[in-house]
């Protein structure tokens, strides 16, 4: 243990017996009263390395403390503000696990001028442990010759965009400089130009190390960008706080703000070609992005000074830039940049702020950029990355990619398939940055290869451990090569169904549910595997109902994060739309074990309501959510998902989900599954002997009640004129039918529908049911296809005819503007017919009238109980004959040409059909009859 510190000095390290890993030893090192999490015990390893060689690294760990952890080993190159902390592992463990090996391996390309370290720390800042067995020896993999022939990334774009990677002194020496030279023209300060590093201990400027590495840099021919002046992390507290944490005065924190940002812009001055003035001032995901304001970071700066904050910073480096005459764009930068909610808000405050100093300043911009930080990874959307980078440039202000990478491994390890998934969103990125280039200042990588990487366990970046190109690199050099040559990953969607019925939502599981398909939420999207469950759905027009029986044991809602208690979340896309952000008809609706509902976006809580129960293994919810823009009809398919968090001691250990496993379900619909609403019935095919019973309402015993499968209607008639009455339609059901009942009329009749009627009968998927003294017709409202405009249903009675065994009757709908004159779904057509007529009935057949021909055709037919019913695919004149031996029947030869009966002729041409069509058809065959 010779030559091991604590790297605060604060916490104790102790050679103890308790423990021990090494075989035939005694001992291992405690390490006892850490308080923040980078305590922990290190070793310097300078003395014992080549520069550039490689060099594996293993530690055994156990841990001491109660809580679980992840205990972490890395090493450090370099010291005070220009020192990189690279993490080689990093494992969660508990007591149970006793001793668990850390291991990884590091090339040294750079000396860290002399100061090299590997040490252990962890995630609890408290956590204590015992360490032993540690082991530093040469891979003896070879050098680290970078690829020199390689196409260079800025040739490549140096007419479209500067290219731009994170630096510490590490990367200015060596091979890492090489790599970094070969690709790359500008640079990001990764840590060193942070405020935290701005004051010596008497909070004094103190730019000594920030000078060196900007020296270095631009000695070495690259430009810089400023990172960053206004941030919540790696910042002094005192600018805003005072000791015990409570905010300064407005006053007090606004001078120290300006004084910051003033000092520091004017130390750098044209060194930076552009600074970040303000860093992550933005909420993730907030419901309310219109309203920036309220959407701010609550961070000391904001406590002290308020949401202008923002642009008080802005103002105060402006203020030197101007007195300077110095041109060097201000910029906002921010992650989660493809979140559409965080989007909007940063596009909000960018435009109110910019609206404001144009306004004084003849339409000069404040903010001139936006940075978006873009530390992606394989489940993001380029489409949503896409609509923020074009939201953003609508603004009028330049766009830089700031911090460009994207995670993709485990365990520091990447398997191809992960390799070419990182390579194609690499592409996707690439391609999108070209077609805007004009507005695209930089795409800056965060970090030079994957071991060096903030990220390093998930592998982000182009070059790999030994600084080789990997898939990526290719992608990013020829995206549009790249994409031809790789599939992207499909993701199908899982298809589920919901049964119709209505629940009382009461946290019990009644009847209702029983006729619902089960949808077993277990698909986990982290590596713990926790809470499933079982979901299930109902809906009817208004609701749709889902049930979630969870598998919990310990219930727990102790974190302050409604997501991160115990609690299943639902996802509804009621147009399937897919779309990569949410739109008016998406939602997530979240409710945890005890009934604590909260809502994405906040508006849809309107009407919804759920109940919870706990059960001997976990605990039920039952949720009512109100379909927001459609009324659902069977069959109608809806994106859909049901997630179960596990919430364990304040943190979120697992989601479970019935069909997403990229956790982006928040704000992309994209990824939901889908449910099918199934009807209480099957869509019927229509009854062909329907007209010859008495119309009974079909199956009263079924399950829910209120609505009516069939329901009958005898409407008020006036002037050969049927109006239905609005109320009818509160009592039908989905695929109901709807009985007209005109059996005592036998003369020409009209019906009309409203168009909220038409509205009404086609979410129903209704059937209609016309029902005369003479003739039944069954009509799908499915065939008012001239959107939802009122409709005329028009039987038209005319003169009968010698040798016709029914009525003769014209049919029409008229909808809107349009006929309906030929349609997809059936009609059927029912005539009375004489008994006594009926010697033959087997042939009894519809006729119909071929206008073109003027010969009356057979349709077909069934005779039944006094009716001849057949289908029908398109309107014209009907009546039914004897049907002789030939199916076509000459009009004028054999049987006579309708007339109408005066009187309703009449009616129909003046009153209704010159006004909706021009009448041409009636026209048509009024012209016909007069030529007979
Ligand atoms: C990161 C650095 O890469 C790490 O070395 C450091 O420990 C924490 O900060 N957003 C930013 C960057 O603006 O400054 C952060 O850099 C990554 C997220």
């Amino acid at each position: 243990m010779e030559g091991i510190e604590g790297r605060s000095g604060t916490e104790v390290l102790a050679v103890t017996d308790e423990a021990n890993h090494t075989e035939g030893g005694s001992f291992a090192l405690k390490v006892e009263e850490r308080t923040e999490t980078w305590h922990g015990p290190a070793l310097r390893v300078d003395p014992y390395i080549d520069t550039g060689e490689e060099y594996n690294i293993s530690v055994w760990v156990k841990l001491l403390s109660e809580e679980s952890t992840e205990l972490q080993l890395s090493t450090q190159v370099g010291q005070g503000d220009n020192a990189s902390y690279h993490n080689l592992d990093g494992k969660t463990i508990t007591t149970e696990d006793g001793w668990v090996q850390l291991q990884g391996s590091y090339r040294y390309s750079s000396t860290g001028d002399g100061y090299l370290t590997i040490y252990v720390e962890s995630t609890s800042s408290t956590a204590s442990f015992y360490m032993d067995d540690i082991t530093f020896e040469p891979a003896n993999s070879g050098g680290t010759d970078i690829e020199k022939d390689l196409p260079s990334i800025k040739d490549v774009y140096k007419d479209d965009f500067l290219i731009g990677n994170a630096i510490s002194t590490a990367e200015l020496e060596g091979s890492r400089l090489e790599l970094l030279k070969k690709h790359h023209q500008l640079v990001t300060a990764e840590n060193a130009m942070k405020p935290a590093y701005a004051y010596n201990e008497q909070r004094k400027f103190d730019f000594t190390a920030e000078d060196e590495l900007v020296d270095k840099a631009l000695e070495e021919g690259f430009q810089i960008h400023g990172h960053v002046l206004v941030w919540h992390q790696q910042s002094e507290e005192w600018l805003h706080s005072d000791e015990n944490g409570q905010p300064l005065s407005r006053e007090e924190a606004l001078n120290n703000l300006r004084k910051h940002v003033q000092t520091t812009v004017e130390h750098f001055g044209p060194n930076v070609i552009s600074w970040d003035v303000v860093n992550e001032a933005m909420n993730d995901n907030p419901p309310n992005p219109s309203d920036w304001k309220a959407s701010l970071r609550q961070s000391g700066w904001y406590k002290a000074i308020g949401p202008d904050y923002i642009e008080q910073a802005f103002r105060a480096a402006k203020e030197v830039i101007e007195e300077n005459d110095w041109n060097i764009p201000l910029y906002y930068n921010d992650y989660n940049d493809d979140n559409q909610n965080k989007a909007e808000a940063i596009y909000q405050m960018v435009k109110e702020i910019n609206e404001n100093y144009g306004a004084e300043n003849n339409g000069e911009l404040l903010i001139d950029g936006i940075g978006m930080q873009a530390h992606y990874n394989l489940n993001t959307n380029p489409e949503n990355v896409r609509r923020s980078l074009e939201k953003f440039i609508s603004l009028g202000v330049e766009v830089g990619v700031t911090e460009l990478d994207i995670t993709a491994g485990t365990n520091n390890e990447l398997t191809e398939g992960q390799a070419n998934a990182q390579g194609y969103l690499y592409a996707q990125l690439f391609k999108l940055y070209k077609e805007h280039k004009k507005h695209i200042s930089r795409v800056t990588f965060w970090g030079l290869n994957d071991t060096t990487s903030w990220r390093a366990e998930q592998s982000p970046l182009l070059f790999d451990k030994n600084l080789q190109a990997k898939p990526a690199y290719y992608a990013v050099i020829d995206p549009e090569k790249f994409l031809a040559e790789h599939e992207p990953e499909e993701k199908e969607a899982n298809q589920g169904t919901a049964a119709f019925g209505a629940p009382k939502i009461d946290g019990t599981v009644d009847d209702s549910w029983s006729n619902a398909a089960e949808l077993p939420v277990n698909r986990y999207q982290m590596a713990w595997q926790g809470a499933n469950g079982t979901a299930k759905a109902l809906w009817d027009k208004e609701n749709l109902y889902v049930l979630v029986e969870v598998k919990d044991s310990a219930l727990d809602k102790t974190s302050e994060n409604a997501w991160e208690q115990d609690s299943i979340e639902v996802f509804v896309d009621e147009n399937n739309g897919k779309t990569s952000y949410y739109e008016v008809d998406d939602g997530q609706y979240r409710v945890n074990f005890d009934n604590e509902a909260s809502f994405n976006p906040g508006s849809i809580a309107e009407g919804f309501k759920s109940a919870t129960n706990q059960t001997h293994d976990g605990y039920i919810v039952e949720v009512k959510i109100p379909f927001k823009t459609i009324t659902p009809v069977n069959e109608t398919k809806i994106g859909f998902d049901v997630q179960i968090n596990d919430g364990n001691e304040g943190a979120r250990q697992s989601i479970a989900t019935w069909n997403d496993t990229t956790g982006t379900s928040y704000q992309d619909t994209s990824v939901f599954g889908e449910l099918t609403l199934k009807g209480v019935e099957t869509p019927k095919e229509p009854d062909i002997e329907k007209p010859d019973d008495e119309p009974t309402p079909k199956n009263p015993g079924q399950e829910k009640p209120e609505l009516e499968p069939t329901v009958i209607t005898k409407p008020k008639v006036e002037d050969n004129q049927a109006t239905v009455n609005d109320a009818i339609f509160d009592q039908l059901a989905y695929n109901g039918e709807l009985i007209i009942d005109l059996s005592e009329h036998s003369s020409s009749i009209a019906i009309s529908f409203t168009e909220e009627q038409v509205k009404l009968l086609k979410q129903l998927h209704a059937l209609i049911m016309i029902k005369k003294k003479d003739v039944t017709l069954q009509i799908p409202a499915s065939i008012f296809t001239n959107g939802n405009q009122a409709v005329d249903i028009i039987l038209q009675k005319l003169e009968q005819i010698e040798d016709a065994l029914s009525a003769v009757y014209d049919f029409n709908i008229i909808q809107g503007d349009k006929e309906i004159s030929e349609f997809d779904s059936n009609i059927i057509v029912s005539f009375v017919v004489n008994k006594a007529v009926a010697e033959h009935s087997n042939s009894l057949k519809i006729f119909y009238l071929n206008p073109q021909l003027e010969k009356w055709e057979v349709v077909g037919g069934e005779y039944k109980n006094g009716n001849v019913t057949a289908k029908i695919d398109h309107f014209s004149t009907f009546t039914v004959f004897e049907e002789d031996m030939e199916t076509m029947v000459d009009a004028k030869d054999e049987k006579e040409l309708p007339d109408t009966s005066t009187s309703t002729f009449n009616f129909l041409l003046g009153g209704l059909i010159l006004l909706l069509i021009g009448a041409s058809t009636f026209l048509f065959k009024r012209k016909r009859k007069r030529e007979i």
